[in-house]
């Protein structure tokens, strides 16, 4: 058997903290049997790579590795995600189509952000975990398949439960052993070796030296909170890599980049005060640009999809569909971005990332607008970076305060990579 050392070097772990190898081995010593397993810990810890340990040191390392995102998949596609449907299920399942569970049969799910799953599919979820049965949507034949399922959640599933978020007996079935991953702040001693990790990466990355932080800096580090764990350490190594000049950082140059430390001083207060007045406005004309980039989008592939498609029946129909969308039916139906399957986002994404593969009458409009379109996504992105620092890496808040929902938000944060 391998050690955990040799485990967390193969799948980029840092860190020799106690409690971080004992979740390694956790995995380690679980992963051939087919017991599932629920990953817990804040947002940020480094959920994802222990699903992967499990899958790889099972028996089942030749046979599918599938991770769905539940919270990123919108409410209404999900159950025909996971579990397919059959042709005619509902408008638009033009074909049967195998879900996930299918797919994977002989392999291993995980099932990241698995608190935010609809009840009804739970129900479903249940089904599978206790005997292996699914039943596609639409469709009245059982079905059975054998996967191992991973899950993960940086959710309080007591919590969850007490709200009757999440059913009681699942949470049981899933978690019937737990691997928890403690905050950075509980691995005081691992802080400044993953910041001297990330920073020699970035130095890498963008062709420049090294930063270094002074001791001062190094001890800082150590008492700051953390509350987006490693994803926050490693931006936060990448910001000051790339902005400052001078690479020895000290104590007072890291805490500018630490979200509640400047303010802590009073005479900032104020002054940050105005400032914030300020970029309150330029964050509503933010979000005022960014809800017409989403229109202009829903636009633009309309009109593409239009020109390029005048003889396909099902897809003017998808049109049709996006038109009322757009403008509204007479069931004044509002326009909220989950309404856009993932399909059509990622159709839409493709498109905006592959111009040279189209036609160039509708890459005539793109052209006219990509400046346009890039600088406001730097502007949605900055944003979204500044309402996630505000609250503090937590998304409901900052999806709140955005005005977008919190599923939608999650797929900006995946988009962007932050
Ligand atoms: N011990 C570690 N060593 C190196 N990189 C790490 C470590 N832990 C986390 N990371 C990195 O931090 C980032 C966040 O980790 P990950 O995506 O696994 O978080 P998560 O626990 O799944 O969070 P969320 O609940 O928000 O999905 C990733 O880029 C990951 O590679
Ligand atoms: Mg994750």
């Amino acid at each position: 058997m391998e050690s955990i050392q040799a485990i967390k070097q193969r799948f980029g772990i840092l860190g020799n903290d106690q409690k971080l190898n004992r979740a390694v081995e956790k995995a380690m010593q679980v992963a051939p049997t087919d017991i599932s397993v629920l990953v817990t810990g804040e947002s940020g810890v480094g959920k994802e790579s222990i699903p992967k340990i499990i899958h790889a040191l099972s028996h089942r390392k030749h046979g599918k590795y599938i991770a769905v995102n539940c919270g990123a998949i919108p409410e209404g596609t999900i159950d025909s995600e996971l579990f397919g449907h059959e042709k005619g299920a509902f408008t638009g399942a033009t074909q049967t189509r195998s879900g996930y569970f299918e797919v994977a049969d002989g392999g291993t799910i995980f099932l990241d952000e698995v608190g935010e799953l609809p009840l009804t599919t739970q129900v479903r979820l249940l089904r599978v975990l206790e005997n292996g049965e699914f039943i596609k949507v639409g469709s009245s034949k059982v079905q059975k398949t054998n996967v191992r399922i991973v899950a993960a959640t940086n959710l309080n599933m007591v919590e969850a439960i007490k709200k009757e978020k999440f059913r009681e007996d699942l949470y049981y079935r899933l978690s019937t052993v737990e691997i928890y991953l403690p905050p950075l702040r509980d691995r005081k001693d691992d802080i400044h070796l993953l910041f001297r990790k990330f920073a020699s990466d970035f130095a890498m990355k963008y062709k420049m030296p090294t930063v270094r932080l002074e001791d001062d800096a190094v001890a800082l580090l150590q008492k700051y909170r953390w509350n987006g764990n490693v994803r926050q350490l490693r931006n936060i190594a990448e910001q000051i890599s790339v902005l400052e000049q001078e690479r020895n950082i000290d104590a007072e140059k890291l805490k500018e980049y630490l979200p509640g430390y400047a303010s802590n001083l009073p005479a900032v207060i104020e002054e940050k005060k105005k400032d914030s007045d300020f970029s309150n406005e330029r964050e509503i004309l933010y979000k005022v640009l960014f809800d017409m980039k989403n229109d202009l989008n829903d636009l633009k592939k309309l009109t593409m999809e239009l020109m390029e498609n005048d003889s396909h029946k099902n897809v003017r129909e998808e049109n049709e569909s996006l038109i009322q969308k757009i403008y509204g039916n007479n069931d004044e139906e509002e326009v909220i971005p989950e309404e856009i399957t993932d399909e059509q986002l990622e159709v839409l994404q493709i498109q905006q990332q592959n111009p040279t593969d189209k036609q160039d009458k509708y890459y005539f409009a793109e052209e006219i607008e990509e400046e346009e379109t890039l600088s406001l996504q730097d502007k949605e992105l900055e944003l979204i970076k500044k309402s996630l620092e505000r609250h503090n890496g937590k998304r409901k808040p900052a999806a709140d305060e955005l005005g977008i929902s919190e599923r939608t938000l999650y797929r900006k944060i995946k988009q962007y990579d932050l």
